[in-house]
């Protein structure tokens, strides 16, 4: 089966992309009328960038696991939905067909319901990669609780600030996960996290790893248990049911969280409409899906790349994918290649931090590998740099598939900016061309649009495409601050680009002070706090620098108020609290002490400074409106 709202053509696209510009309300309407709804909307759109307020498909209802689900029963019942291959490639796969599937979500949608888990509350989910918790994630839709899935590799620290902010009541965990050699004790984690939670009632343990745990009681609870006795109640003489909660189009659908410029990661908030439709649209023209193929993404669900792009827009397609539970270096650097040799991948989408760190193994973990049921690859989480894109190209698409670049972000939900496989042309390093919908700005520094082309800019986008993020959990405030105060009526990304004369565009990195490690985000602002939690530190900068494999790496100045010890021991201990606070993936990769930070006479740390000094540049620019323009010397004879 076709989908009707897939692009096919480089006309086609052209046709699409104006209705979608003339007449968003008509084009959506038509995108959307092929999914599954308890009632229809009453309205397509009603917006403003002020509040911002973004309402798609009002009053519309629906449930978003019946789209990803129960529609898909009569024709694709037995077919795979999921094939999980296991961290230890020794160990069975397993296939989880879509009535599988429907099984399972209607197990723990009961499960929850059991436990007194109600529409609207939040129920967050700390689990490895295993398809447990895509049936967790899919549990909570089926009964419009909200899932906030943290991922795995966040410290207890971060996982308590984030129950807190949004007041969950409920989580879904595993005794560990297993990532290459290492397990993760998810569990004991999630103990450490929940001292001093006022909020939590209960903690559902899915046993992966055996490795002991604590159980409280009263609060933990096993999942196998609970879900054995949810079986009995979902199942009756063979026909499996649980009715899905009828959700309005609007209605929150998750909470994930993300690091901005300043403070604690805020939650960005996703509905069920629009995500929905999103998700699945962009899926299949991106890749030009086609029902059958496999689907590889390597993303981890605790990110928006696999709540998007593993859990909810090929599920709703129909399509069939493979999920991987472990990482792509062991037992060796050839890990990705085997997955797609065994399971026929047609389709595999990734990031340039994996591709950058494979191609440093060289050729040689590619022998023997058939990768030729590849059709189509994929790129997304930071700038692909041409040496990568060329390998991709060449050592893994034998130059015949065409690889899309994605831009998009955790707020859009989706991918916005990206050539659609094989139909809109593919330049390498750039992202392209829009998706239909979506209306790609640049803005100079005043908030000035820039008209005419070539050009640079501020990327903002000038209309609501389905699935904008609708708010900040609990801060609205801070949504408007954030993402709609910086220019009047626009969305602002972030993100600086470059637009060529063909209209295609090219994102060159972030503008603000966030930074994008190894396609993670990471605030500059978490990570000082972080490093001034360490006792003997008294004031910390942090800045990003280039590095070939991670993209940005962690530069860190540090004030120390004195020296225990070595300086080596120092950075151990502050690397291992900035690991304690935020988690693994927050490491400075440099640590550099120094006497003191360039600072305005208002106090302002310059970081435009620190950046040069960290990318080894040695004119550092205007330095006299400094406090003490002489510490930028001291820092710089330092420099690591
Ligand atoms: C930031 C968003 C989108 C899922 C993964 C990251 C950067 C993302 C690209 C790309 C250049 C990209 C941007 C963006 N980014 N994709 N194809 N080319 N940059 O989601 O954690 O919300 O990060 O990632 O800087 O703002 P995220």
């Amino acid at each position: 089966m076709a989908y009707p709202y897939q692009i096919q053509s480089l006309e086609e696209y052209k046709t699409a992309y104006q209705k979608s510009v003339e007449d968003p309300e008509g084009f959506w309407a038509g995108v959307a009328s092929d999914f599954q709804w308890r009632k229809g909307w009453d309205k397509v759109l009603e917006w403003n960038f002020k509040e911002p307020k973004v309402e798609w498909f009002i009053n519309g209802k629906l449930n978003i696991t019946e789209n990803c689900i129960d529609r898909h029963l009569q024709e694709l019942g037995d077919k795979p939905a999921i094939i999980w291959e296991p961290n230890n490639p020794e160990d069975r796969v397993r296939v989880v067909t879509y009535n599988r599937l429907h099984k399972r979500v209607c197990q723990v949608a009961q499960m929850l319901r059991n436990n007194g888990v109600k529409k609207g509350d939040r129920v967050c989910i700390y689990m490895g990669m295993v398809p447990e918790l895509v049936y967790a994630v899919l549990g909570c839709a089926r009964i419009g609780a909200i899932h906030s899935v943290v991922f795995g590799g966040f410290s207890a620290q971060s996982i308590a600030d984030r129950l807190e902010d949004a007041k969950a009541e409920f989580i879904i965990t595993a005794d560990g996960a297993f990532r290459g050699e290492k397990v993760i004790p998810l569990k004991n984690v999630i103990d450490d996290a929940l001292i001093g939670n006022k909020t939590v009632k209960k903690v559902i343990v899915y046993t992966r790893t055996r490795i002991p745990v604590s159980m409280f009681k009263g609060r933990d609870i096993w999942w196998e248990d609970e879900m054995e006795y949810a079986e009995t109640q979902v199942e009756k003489e063979g026909v499996v049911s649980f009715p899905a909660e009828e959700m309005d189009a609007e209605d929150p659908l998750f909470i994930l969280y993300t690091s901005g410029s300043t403070g604690k990661p805020k939650g960005v908030v996703h509905t069920c409409g629009g995500y929905m439709v999103w998700t699945a649209y962009t899926f299949v023209n991106t890749f030009q899906y086609k029902r059958g193929e496999v689907f590889f993404c390597t993303a981890d669900i605790g990110w928006i790349t696999g709540h998007s792009y593993i859990v909810y827009g090929p599920l709703a397609a129909g399509a069939t994918e493979v999920m991987f539970e472990g990482i792509p270096t062991w037992p060796d650097a050839g890990r990705f290649w085997d997955i797609v040799d065994k399971h026929k991948v047609n389709i595999l989408y990734t990031a340039p931090t994996a591709i950058r760190s494979l191609m440093g193994f060289g050729l040689k973990p590619l022998e023997g590998k058939d990768l030729s049921s590849l059709k189509v690859l994929g790129t997304v989480g930071e700038p692909i740099n041409e040496e990568a894109w060329n390998w991709y190209d060449e050592h893994i698409g034998k130059k015949k598939c065409p690889i899309v670049d994605t831009w998009w972000q955790t707020e859009t939900g989706g991918i916005l900016i990206t050539n659609l496989a094989g139909v809109t042309p593919a330049k390498p390093s750039w992202a392209t061309l829009p998706m239909p919908g979506v209306q790609p700005v640049l803005v100079d520094e005043n908030g000035k649009e820039i008209e005419g082309s070539p050009a640079s800019g501020n990327l903002c986008i000038k209309a609501p495409w389905p699935s904008i993020l609708r708010t900040t959990y609990g801060d609205h405030e801070r949504c408007r601050q954030t993402y709609f105060s910086a220019y009047e009526n626009l969305y602002f990304t972030g993100d600086g680009a470059l637009r060529d004369e063909e209209g295609n565009y090219r994102i060159t990195g972030r503008v603000d002070d966030v930074l994008n490690v190894s396609g993670h985000r990471i605030g500059t602002a978490e990570v000082e706090n972080a490093i001034n939690m360490h006792s003997d530190v008294v004031e910390s900068a942090v800045v990003g620098y280039p590095h070939d494999i991670k993209g940005q790496g962690i530069y860190a100045y540090v004030i120390c108020s004195h020296i225990r010890g070595s300086e080596e021991e120092t950075r151990k201990n502050i690397l291992q609290t900035v690991s304690r606070i935020i988690g693994p993936i927050a490491k400075p990769d440099k640590i550099q002490f120094v006497p003191g930070l360039p600072k305005t006479r208002s106090g302002k740390i310059m970081r435009r400074i620190l950046r040069k000094i960290a990318e080894g540049e040695s004119n550092f620019g205007d330095t006299t409106t400094l406090l003490d323009p002489g510490v930028v010397e001291e820092i710089a004879k330092g420099k690591l």
